[in-house]
């Protein structure tokens, strides 16, 4: 347990070396800044053209892809009222689990390539709903993994694989994200 807790600070010590500050305790906002960096390495790696994030909070995510893909169109769904962080995209103010919220998203997704996050509070039912518009060349991830999803196997089930390139550093950075696309 000694050890995780001196990883622990080892890496606080290089976030606030190389960012000068952490992130993690934003009002409304959570990731730590590796992870937000994660999210925007994605979108330019895939040349996302479109993200959405379902439980976007005030926006730090959507920020952290519009910086690194500023091309991608970014949508956030948030279910509380928000003051955004900044006006380079779009947060929708619905709960992620009403028939609205389908009908409004169902307009987002047959942009390609599509990259969906999902930090909200049933991350597995977020998960699943999102599933069925994520086709080759699109990629889903989710936050607090593996605290809040504990089924190592439910998204392998329904067909999609561990983006394995982002597993090193997300081991490194000891971040709480996975990412999978299409078999
Ligand atoms: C951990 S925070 C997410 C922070 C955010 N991803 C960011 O980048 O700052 C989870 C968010 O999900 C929102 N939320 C919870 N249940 C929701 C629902 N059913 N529909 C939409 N948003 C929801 C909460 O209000 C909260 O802002």
């Amino acid at each position: 347990m000694n050890e995780i807790f001196a990883r622990i600070e080892e890496l606080r010590q290089k976030e606030i070396r190389t960012w000068g500050t952490l992130t993690t305790q934003a009002a409304l906002g959570m990731h730590r800044r590796c992870e937000l960096d994660l999210l925007g390495m994605i979108a330019r790696d895939i040349k996302a053209a479109q993200y959405i994030e379902l439980g976007c909070g005030a926006g730090y995510g959507l920020n952290a892809v519009k910086t690194l893909r500023p091309d991608c169109v970014a949508d956030g769904f948030e279910s509380t009222a928000v003051l955004p962080i900044n006006q380079g995209f779009s947060i929708h103010r619905m709960d992620v689990f009403s028939p609205e919220f389908l009908e409004r998203v169902s307009h987002l997704v047959d942009t390609k390539p599509l990259f969906v996050y999902t930090d909200n509070g049933d991350k597995r039912k977020e998960l699943q709903i999102m599933s069925s518009f994520i086709h080759e060349g699109d990629i889903i991830g989710t936050h607090d993994w593996p605290n809040e999803v504990v089924d190592e196997k439910f998204m392998l089930d329904m067909g999609f694989v561990v983006c394995d390139e982002y597993e090193e550093y997300i081991r490194d950075c000891l971040s709480l994200q996975r990412f999978w696309r299409r078999a």
